[in-house]
C-alpha cells in the first residue's frame, strides 16, 4: 500500500517559512514512498468555525475529504504569542466534523508536529501545544515533534534547506510518519470496534475531562481525546 500523507499549515504570510517547512517534510515523506498533498495558504483560509454551519465552504470541505484519506498527517505552525496561530488552530477546529466517522478525528494516524518560530521558548511551547490537540485528536504524534527557530531565512534561493540540523529532525520525523502510516494501513481497515484500544473502566455518558473523581475515591484520568464514552484510567 502507498500511504497518503497530508500536510496542512503554514501562514498566510508571504514566504512563509512554515510553509516552506512542511514542503521539505512532505518532500521527505514522498521520498520514502508515500503520495502527498500539501493545504497551506490560502487554501487553509476558512471561515471561523461554527458547530452550527451545516454547510461548509469548498475549501473546508476540501480539508474534511483529504483529512478523511490521509494514513498520516503532518502539521506546521508558526508561534504566535507562544502557542498554536488562530489560522492552524482554526484549521484545526474543522476536524471536529470527523467526530462521526469510522475513523473518528485523527484516530489511528501518526502526526507529525512542527512549530517555527523566532525564539526557543515559543517553539517548544507552541510544539507542546500541538501534540496536545493532536493527542485530543486521538492522533498519535510521532516519537519527533520538531521545534524550529529562525530568526535567518532556512532555504536558498532554490529551496534547498541550509540548516543541516533541521534538515536532518524533519527527514526523521517525516519518515516516522511513513514508517507508521504503512504499518497501521491494515490496522485503519477494521471495524471501529475492534481498532479502539480500550483501557480500564468506560463511562457511558459522562463529560471528559481529565482528573475525574470515581465515587470509590481513586483517581481517573481521560487517555483519549473527544468521546462521549471517556476511557478512564485507574
Ligand atoms: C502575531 C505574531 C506573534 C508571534 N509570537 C511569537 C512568539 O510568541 N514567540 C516567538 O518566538 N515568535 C513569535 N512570532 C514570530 C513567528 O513565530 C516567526 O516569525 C515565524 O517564523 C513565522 O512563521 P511564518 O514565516 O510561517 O509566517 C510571532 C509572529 C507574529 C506575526
Amino acid at each position: 500500500m502507498t500511504p497518503y500523507v497530508v500536510g496542512l499549515g503554514g501562514s498566510l504570510r508571504g514566504g512563509s517559512t512554515t510553509d516552506n517547512v512542511l514542503r521539505l517534510a512532505l518532500k521527505v515523506a514522498a521520498s520514502a514512498g508515500a503520495r502527498t498533498l500539501h493545504l497551506g495558504g490560502l487554501e487553509l483560509n476558512l471561515p471561523m468555525y461554527s458547530p452550527d454551519i451545516v454547510e461548509r465552504t469548498p475549501a473546508a470541505r476540501r480539508l474534511l475529504d483529504e483529512l478523511r484519506k490521509a494514513d498520516g498527517i503532518i502539521i506546521g505552525s508558526p508561534s504566535y504569542h507562544g502557542s498554536i496561530s488562530g489560522y492552524v488552530k482554526n484549521a484545526l477546529d474543522y476536524v471536529e466534523d470527523l467526530h462521526n466517522e469510522p475513523a473518528p478525528y485523527f484516530d489511528g494516524r501518526a502526526v507529525g508536529c512542527i512549530s517555527i518560530a523566532s525564539g526557543w521558548h515559543g517553539a517548544v511551547s507552541t510544539l507542546d501545544a500541538l501534540r496536545s490537540v493532536v493527542h485530543a485528536l486521538r492522533g498519535w504524534p510521532t516519537p519527533l515533534g520538531v521545534p524550529i527557530v529562525a530568526p535567518s531565512p532556512l532555504f536558498d534561493a532554490s529551496g534547498n534547506c541550509v540548516v543541516a540540523k533541521v534538515q536532518e529532525q524533519i527527514e526523521i520525523m517525516a519518515r516516522q510518519v511513513v514508517d507508521f502510516a504503512s504499518r497501521a494501513g491494515t490496522h485503519r481497515t477494521l471495524p471501529a470496534a475492534a481498532r479502539s484500544v480500550r483501557i480500564g473502566t468506560a463511562t457511558q455518558g459522562a463529560s471528559h475531562p481529565p482528573g475525574v473523581n470515581r465515587q470509590d475515591g481513586s483517581t481517573t484520568s481521560t487517555v483519549h481525546g473527544p468521546t462521549e464514552e471517556p476511557v478512564l484510567v485507574r
